[in-house]
Order: structure tokens, then sequence, then C-alpha cells
């Protein structure tokens, strides 16, 4: 039995441990970029896991993994024995009794590694939702909070000759200053989501790049490589191979070398999503990526890519397997999703409302659907919260950081139906859209309302955000939440920003698949006929909005949303799915199919 056991002296020195314990020791640094072209050893697989709904295991130190030495000894707390968790994956699918599981889950994995010299390692996470805190041989390397951006360590003194155990306190309890708040219409899938690498480099590696298009040039591009270690003064090459290209460049003393290059490519774009091999490479490392290349912009009350208008047929995805009903990580999982929003002929992809996995993001750009990435700023959010604005950044910086090189990425989205009168979110978000131009001018940066009003079936938007706003992007209900006040071909239209291309973010009602009409109620909600008349009303009164460059409905598939508590119709599913979580297909999804196969790329005139 240890000194530490039973005394009033135990219980003050774990207090003051705890609360060290909450400081954070080292946040997580950005994540390198395009981990997947590095030499990665994978940590996926079984983890060893304690399920700690008390959170008792905070002044048990589970992250000491104590072990019996004398007869006498005994802690009340061990991995052996215990649950087994798969890791990527969410932990509520896994055990029943987590299904609903909002706490702490402690995972740990016991891994060998033989140390390299002359190499560096990181311990890279795809994403853990939502706060992770992450203890190397029972020391504590760093934390993240945010549940779907990607972080890393640096591990390479902490990282020992043969076995070492690696333990990750995982907690996915809603915070009121979190993002997202406390309400939000998905479930929250708890645990480490997303794929766990080991991954080793050079002392001096390619930490960072930025090859893209120049904002509004077809030809020429304008970026960066930044190196990391001790030899920061080097030559780097950028090579497109397929162009016969080869650029050289010299990082200065920080690392930094800028690249600016004109070429003739093929472009990147829903029709021809070419991408091309690019070998950025150093005196002590290379990374081959694929990029496309494309131009996106706002010109009038038009958006152009490739300086051609294109009309957005796009699609709201939860990240969400509906056939596992689990947290989406796998490219398998992300072909599932994007070839039904294919299949529907869509062009863009509006992945909502947090940044997926990158195998969603990639396989989208190789499939030709342009991706829609967006910040969890979702309704409440506390923006006068000191702390607020700071994760906002870093999850932005983060979000960035990974896709900046993915041509197929168009839109940053910063926020979803935030309130306008709530204190300092006009001055926050304008802000992080400053933020957000900074740290990437070529991108369409947009924020999402439902603050416009509708009254005498006129539609009035007025919301100032959208001054910062590249689109007028606005989701509305009408039909299903909100009754029609009128025809839906004479809806009529006040725009406080008369210029701007409207783009209709979210529309739909629910269904639940099989519910069909009887003759006698007609017009009964929750019936597959009721959600596709409001499709039908819908696509009458696009016809009606100015400037409309875009529609996305609400959504692809039902999901899995706790608030949706009908037992009959919803069962915890939002059901505002086109198909069911079993892959039916409802009447609406045909509707929006002919729209969309119809109107090829209609510009609004
Ligand atoms: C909102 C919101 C979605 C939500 C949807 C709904 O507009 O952005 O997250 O799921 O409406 O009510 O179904």
């Amino acid at each position: 039995m240890n000194k530490f056991e039973n005394t009033f002296l135990k219980n003050l020195i774990l207090i003051i441990l705890c609360i060290l314990g909450s400081i954070n020791i080292s946040p997580g640094q950005t994540a390198m970029v395009n981990v997947e072209a590095r030499e990665t050893i994978s940590l996926n697989g079984e983890w060893n896991a304690i399920i700690d709904p008390s959170g008792s295991g905070d002044y048990r130190q589970v992250w000491l993994d104590k072990k019996p030495q004398l007869k006498t000894d005994f802690f009340e707390y061990s991995f052996e024995g215990g649950p087994v968790l798969n890791v990527p994956g969410d932990f509520n699918t896994q055990m029943k009794e987590l299904n609903y599981y909002e706490g702490i889950v402690w995972y740990k994995k016991p891994f060998n590694y033989s140390v390299k010299s002359g190499k560096r390692v990181f311990l890279h996470f795809g994403a853990v939702n939502y706060l992770a805190d992450v203890y190397l041989n029972g020391v504590k390397i760093g934390s993240h909070e945010g549940g779907f951006t990607p972080f890393q360590f640096e591990i390479t003194e902490k990282i020992k000759e043969g076995e070492n155990s690696l333990i990750v306190r995982v907690d996915n309890r809603r915070l009121p200053k979190g993002l997202p708040g406390v309400g939000f219409d998905w479930l929250n899938y708890g645990g480490i989501t997303r794929d766990v690498d080991l991954v080793e480099t050079d002392v001096s590696f390619i930490e960072d790049y930025f090859i893209q298009l120049e904002k509004g040039s077809l030809n020429t591009v304008l970026g960066w490589v930044r190196l990391n270690g001790n030899q920061a003064k080097q030559e780097v090459t950028v090579e497109i191979p397929e162009l016969d290209l080869r650029h050289v460049a010299n990082t200065d003393a920080e690392g930094f070398a800028g690249i600016e290059f004109n070429m003739k490519p093929e472009l990147w774009s829903p029709s021809e999503p070419k991408l091309y091999q690019v070998i950025i490479k150093s005196k002590t490392d290379v990374v081959i990526d694929s990029i496309g290349f494309r131009s996106i912009e706002v010109q009038g009350n038009k958006v152009l890519l490739n300086q051609q208008p294109i009309f957005l047929k796009a699609v709201n995805i939860h990240e969400e397997n509906p056939y596992k009903r689990a947290r989406a990580f796998s490219r398998d999982d992300a072909r599932i999703l994007l070839e039904s929003a294919k299949e529907l002929g869509c062009n863009m992809v509006r992945l909502v409302h947090y940044p997926h996995n990158e195998y969603m993001v990639k396989e989208a750009e190789k499939m030709g659907l342009m991706v829609w990435n967006e910040l969890p700023v979702y309704q409440h959010i506390q923006f006068s919260d000191s702390l607020v604005p700071n994760k906002m950044e870093n999850m932005l910086n983060e979000m960035i950081s990974r896709d900046k090189n993915r041509g197929g990425v168009v839109v940053w989205a910063l926020s979803n139906e935030t309130y306008p009168g709530t204190a300092n979110r006009d001055k926050e978000l304008i802000e992080l859209s400053e933020k957000c131009r900074a740290n990437d001018s070529t991108r369409l940066v947009v924020h999402v309302t439902n603050s416009q009003t509708y009254r005498d079936h006129t539609f009035d938007i007025q919301d100032t955000l959208f001054l910062h706003s590249d689109l007028i992007s606005i989701n509305e209900y009408i039909g299903w939440y909100i009754p029609w006040q009128g025809k839906p071909s004479e809806t009529k239209w006040k725009v406080a920003f008369p210029d701007k291309p409207i783009f209709i973010s979210e529309f739909g009602g629910e269904a639940k698949f099989g519910n069909n009409d009887t003759p006698q109620d007609e017009a009964a909600n929750w019936t597959e006929g009721y959600q596709e008349q409001i499709y039908l009303d819908q696509i009458e009164m696009f016809k009606t909005t100015p400037n409309l460059v875009g529609v996305s409905p609400w959504l692809l598939y039902d999901y899995k949303s706790l608030g949706r508590m009908h037992p009959v119709h919803q069962q915890g599913f939002n059901r505002k799915g086109l198909i069911s979580e079993d892959g039916e297909k409802k009447k609406a999804w045909y509707v929006i199919k002919d729209y969309y196969s119809a109107e090829k790329d209609q510009i609004p005139k």
C-alpha cells in the first residue's frame, strides 16, 4: 500500500495534480500535411480501454498505468482484462452501454519501437472527439481540443527503445464554451475517431507546403514550402513530371521559400477532375502529393470556376456511415457517401457541420466533387467567452492547414446559424473571416445563416454578416418548419446585398422511407409524398430567387440525432435524408435527380 492511499495529504496533493493536469502542458502542434504520403507506423487497431463515467480516473492517475508490486498492493483500475475498442472509430457504437455515452474513456496502446538515429518521430492523430489528453510512458505530452481536425506531438526525445505505452484520455462531454457548444443536431460520437500514426522524418524535413494557383489565375502557381529542422537553408524543388516542370527555390533561415511559376495545366473541374503528381523535394526529404489546379471566385452575382460561371448542385452530408450507423472514418465510408452524391447529379458536397476525415475530401476531389469545408461554429456559440475566439482560430488553422492543397476544396464555411443578437457574434466572426482570408485567399469564405425573415410570402435577408461572406448562404425550411404563405412560384425577395450570389444551403423536410400517402390523407407530413411536394415547391421557388448560384438539399442520408424522438417516424434519426439509413431512395430523391440532370450548370441571368 503506497503512501498516497489514505491521508488528507493525499487528497490535497491529488487536487493540485489534477489542476496541473488540466493545464495544457503543450497543446498539439499544427499537424504536418499529407501524412498519407509519409513513412508511418500505424497505431490503428485494438486499444485497451477504461470507461470512466465518474471521472475518477483523474485522481487515480490512470495515465501512470500502475501495476501492483507487493502482494498487498492494489489499484482500482487496469487496462488489462477490460474492454477493447477499435481505433479509428467512435466508441458509442462499439459497446451497447456506450450508445448514448458522453463522458471520459481512457485508451491504451502499447507498441514496440526501435529508435533510429538521425530520425525524428511525431505522434499524429487524425481527430479525437472532443478533448484529448495524451500520455506517453506515463508522462503527459500534450492536449488537444476539437473533435474534427488533426493534431500531433513531437516525441523524438520521449519515445524509447522497445515497449512504449500510449494512453489517451478522451472526453466527449459537451462544453458551453466548446465548438460546437451544447446544442447540436447530430449524434455526439466520441472517441479516437480517425487514424493514429507514428510519423518518422529526417532531422530536417518538409513540414508544410502550399501549391495552388494564385487567386483569379489559370496558370500562375503562387505558394510556398517550409522546412523544419537544423538545415533550414536548403535548395527545394517542386516538380510536376507530367508538365515537364521543375521549379527550384531556396529556403531562408526559417526554412521558408516562396514558390511562383507559370504553367499550362489541364484545370480541375467536376467533369474533368484532373490531378497532377507533384513532387516536393529538399536535400533531406521528399513528399509526393496529387494536386488539382483550378480557380474559384465570385464575380458580381456569379460563381466562377476556372473563370466560367457554374451552378453549385450540392447536397449536405454528415460524416456518418448510414449502414453502420456509426461515425465514418475510412476511404470506403467516404466512397459510400460520395457515390450517392454523384448518382444524385451533384457537382459539390457540403460536408456538415465540421471538417470531415481526409479520405472524404481526397475521394471527393478524385470523383469530381467540389468540397465545402465547414467549422463547427454552430448555432449557440459563446462568442463573448475569452477562450472561444482562440479555439475558433485554432480550428480554422488546422482545417486550412490540412486541406489547403486540395484543389477540390472551394469553400471555407466559418459558421452555421449563429444568432445575430448574440454578444460579440459579428465582431468575432468578422475577425475570423479576415484571418481566414489572410491564411488562404484562393477560396470562397462563407457564413451560413437562417436569420432571414419570411413574412407576406417575402424573404427578407438583412444579416450584416453577409458583408463578410462571399455568398449569401441561407438555410430555409419553407414547407416544413414554416408553411408556405403563397404559391412558391410567386415568392418575393428583399435582399440587402443585391449583387451578391445567393446559395440555398439547406431546405427540405422529413419522411420515413415507406411512409406513403393513402388517398384520404394526402399531404400527411412524415410521408414520402409530403417530402416530395416540399422539393417540387422549393424548385418552383428557386425560379424566383435573385442571383441564385446553387442549392443544397438537407440532406443526403437519414442520420442519427438523439433530439429526433418521434417513436414511429424518427426513432432518433433526423429523417430529412433523400435516402434512408438502409439506402432506400425516397420520392424526393428523384425530384432532385431530375432537377440536377435537367439544369446542366444553369446560370442565373
Ligand atoms: C438546421 C441545421 C441542421 C439541422 C437542420 C434540421 O438548419 O443547420 O444542422 O439538422 O436544420 O433542422 O434538420
